[in-house]
């Protein structure tokens, strides 16, 4: 089994990042579990494009999706919505039209914000996104790690108990889905 973390942040010592590397902890050993940060080389979607020409990093991400049993997303909040690199990715991921790697597969979502809201309002509308891209998208367990920048180590541990008992549910939901829809 392998399963993808991608987050919507590429910043130096991102939260979000932070909460998905911190998921490997959780994942049994033989699972295969990767991360990838770097949303921010991606071209911006452009439909006359969309066909030809796919830079290498999109077609490796498409790939890596495509391949994937299960996608964890983490994105920040950016003014009450998740990242637009995010935005952008999904898109990218979504087509050529019939070919979305989206479609079908399974996608959890998590989330780390320094302020109250841990992300909940990016999350909601990264539900909506997604159930136009075909995703089967878990409903819990909802990870939502308010005042983050207080409750990971210097190491980027999780220290936080309940968020880390949340984070161990995700990955054995994630691990025992039967939504493994192939397309
Ligand atoms: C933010 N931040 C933020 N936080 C939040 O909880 N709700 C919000 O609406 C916003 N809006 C927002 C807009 C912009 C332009 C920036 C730059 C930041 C703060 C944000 O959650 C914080 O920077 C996180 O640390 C970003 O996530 P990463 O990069 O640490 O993963």
């Amino acid at each position: 089994m392998y399963v993808l973390g991608i987050s919507g942040s590429a910043r130096d010592g991102s939260l979000n990042t932070a909460l998905l590397r911190s998921l490997s902890e959780f994942f049994p050993k033989d699972i295969e579990f990767e991360v990838v940060d770097n949303l921010s080389v991606l071209p911006l979607y452009d439909q006359v494009s969309e066909d030809e020409n796919v830079p290498a990093y999109l077609a490796e991400l498409r790939y890596k999706v495509g391949r994937a049993d299960a996608v964890i997303l983490a994105s920040p909040e950016h003014n009450y919505s998740f990242s637009a690199s995010m935005k952008n990715a999904l898109d990218l991921l979504s087509r050529p039209r019939g070919q979305s790697v989206l479609a079908g597969r399974l996608v959890a979502l998590v989330g780390a914000a320094p302020g109250l809201y841990g992300t909940v309002r990016a999350q909601a509308q990264l539900r909506q996104v997604l159930h136009a891209t075909g995703a089967k998208v878990l409903d819990r367990p909802e990870i939502y790690v308010n005042q983050a920048d207080s409750k990971f180590g210097c190491d980027g541990t999780l220290l936080d108990r309940s968020a880390r008992e949340l984070c161990a549910q995700l990955v054995e939901t994630v691990c025992n889905s039967d939504v493994f829809v192939r397309w």
